[in-house]
C-alpha cells in the first residue's frame, strides 16, 4: 500500500490502527505454493486469528493448523454449511490440531470431528486414546532450533531416540499413527535446521518402517522466515533446500505438510499510531504513541521481534526513543529509532507487523487493542 493510502485510512478510521492487505496474504500463499509445490500449506492460525484472514486463506485453498478449540471453531465457521461428509473430509484432509498438549475436555470435544492431532509423549498418547480415540496421531520430534528467533525445542518434541517406540505405542493402542512433525523454531533464518530436522525425521521413518509401522505424513512445521530485514535470505533459497531434501530422503508417495504462520501474514499488515506525547530525556528525543507493547507491539515481548517505526513526514532524522501509551516502563517500543523531528498528532507507521502482533494484544491499562482494517478482501 502507498503511504498516501495508509494516511487516508488513519485519518478516516483513527489510530491506533492495523491495516491488513489481503492481496499480500494471497501473494504470500501463492509464493509458498509456487516454491514448495509438493507441500500442503496449513496456515498456523495463531499467527493472526482475524476471521477475515482465515476466510481469505480458506478461499485460496489453504489448510489450517489450529492449537486450541476456539481456533478450530474459527476454521470450522467456514465449512459449517457443507454437507456432513464434506465437512468431515475437510477436517481430515485440511486441519491439523498441532498443539502437543491438549486438555481432556478439548480431546472429548475434538473426538467427534476425527481430526489429526500431534503428541510428543506417552501420557499424551494415553489421553488421546481415552478421550479422542477417533483422532489420527502425528508424533512431534524435537529438532535443532539453532539461531531461530523463537525457540520451541525446550518445550516441545520427543527425543528422536524414543520416537520409534512412541510410534509403536500408538499402533499398540490401536490408534492410527499417520506420521511425524517437527518445528525448527519461528523465524528460522538458519536453513540448516530444516536440513537436520528432515534427516532426523527420515531416520525415524526408516526405523519405524523396519518395525512394520509405515508412516504416510511428514509435517515440516512452521519457521519460514518473513523478510523483516535484508539479512533474511529469500524464501526461494530455503524452498530449494527443502525440495532437495524431500527428494533425497523420502519416498515419492509421502504426503508433505507444513504449518506456515508468520510467512503468510507478517508482510501483509502495517500499523499506524499517533504521537501523543514528546519529551527529551538525557538529551534524546522521546516520543510516546497511542499503541504499546501490550497492544500491537506485543510481539516485541512475546515474539522477540523488533519492529521499526517510520514517519510520513520528511526531514533530517535523528536517533530517538519510542514508548507506548501505558504507565509501564517495560512499554518501550524502541530506544533507538531514526525519525525526523516529530510533533504531537503526527503519525508513525510500522510495516511487516501482521504476525504475532495484534494476535497477542491485551487490554492492559484499559486501552483496547488497535482496530483492524481489512483492505483488498
Ligand atoms: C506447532 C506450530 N506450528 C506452526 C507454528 C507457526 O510457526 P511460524 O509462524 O514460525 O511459521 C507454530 C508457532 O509457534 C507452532 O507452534
Amino acid at each position: 500500500m502507498t503511504t498516501r493510502q495508509l494516511q487516508a485510512i488513519a485519518r478516516s478510521k483513527g489510530t491506533p490502527v492495523v491495516i491488513v492487505d489481503h492481496d499480500g496474504i494471497r501473494k504470500n500463499y501463492a509464493e509458498f505454493k509456487k516454491h514448495l509445490p509438493r507441500v500442503q500449506a496449513y496456515y498456523a492460525v495463531k499467527a493472526n486469528a482475524e476471521p477475515a484472514i482465515v476466510r481469505t486463506l480458506y478461499k485460496a485453498g489453504a489448510s489450517f493448523d489450529v492449537a486450541s478449540l476456539p481456533e478450530f471453531m474459527l476454521v470450522y465457521q467456514n465449512i459449517k454449511r457443507l454437507s456432513p461428509k464434506r465437512q468431515q473430509d475437510f477436517i481430515w484432509d485440511k486441519i491439523i490440531y498441532a498443539n502437543p498438549t491438549k486438555a481432556k475436555a478439548t480431546l472429548c470435544t475434538l473426538d467427534q470431528y476425527k481430526p489429526l492431532v500431534t503428541y510428543d509423549n506417552l501420557a499424551e498418547l494415553q489421553k488421546i486414546k481415552q478421550y479422542a480415540p477417533h483422532a489420527g496421531v502425528v508424533l512431534r520430534l524435537r529438532v535443532p532450533n539453532t539461531g531461530s528467533m523463537v525457540e520451541l525445542s525446550s518445550k516441545f518434541g520427543c527425543d528422536p531416540g524414543e520416537a520409534a517406540d512412541l510410534v509403536k505405542a500408538a499402533f499398540d493402542m490401536g490408534l492410527v499413527a499417520e506420521g511425524l512433525s517437527f518445528h525448527v523454531g519461528s523465524q528460522c533464518t538458519n536453513f540448516q535446521n530444516f536440513v537436520q530436522a528432515m534427516d532426523i525425521a527420515a531416520a525415524v521413518m526408516r526405523e519405524s518402517g523396519s518395525r512394520g509401522h509405515e508412516l504416510k505424513i511428514l509435517d515440516i512445521g512452521g519457521g519460514f522466515p518473513a523478510p523483516y530485514n535484508k539479512h533474511v535470505k529469500p524464501f526461494s533459497a530455503l524452498a530449494k533446500k527443502i525440495n532437495a531434501e524431500i527428494d533425497r530422503l523420502f519416498p515419492k508417495d509421502i504426503q508433505i505438510l507444513a504449518e506456515p504462520g508468520r510467512f503468510l501474514v507478517a508482510t501483509a499488515a502495517t500499523s499506524i499510531a499517533t504521537i501523543i506525547g514528546k519529551a527529551v530525556r538525557d538529551g534524546k528525543p522521546c516520543y510516546y504513541i497511542d499503541d504499546s507493547v501490550y497492544h500491537t507491539f506485543s510481539g516485541i515481548i512475546f515474539d522477540h521481534c523488533q519492529y521499526h517505526l517510520k514517519a510520513f513526514k520528511k526531514g533530517r532524522t535523528e536517533i530517538c526513543a519510542v514508548f507506548g501509551q501505558t504507565c509501564d516502563a517495560l512499554d518501550t517500543i524502541s530506544l533507538s529509532e531514526e525519525l525526523p523531528g516529530l510533533e504531537i498528532e503526527d503519525l508513525v507507521y510500522s510495516e511487516n507487523i501482521g504476525a504475532y502482533s495484534s494476535a497477542s494484544a491485551t487490554w492492559f491499562n484499559g486501552f483496547p487493542p488497535a482496530k483492524v482494517v481489512h483492505v483488498n478482501q
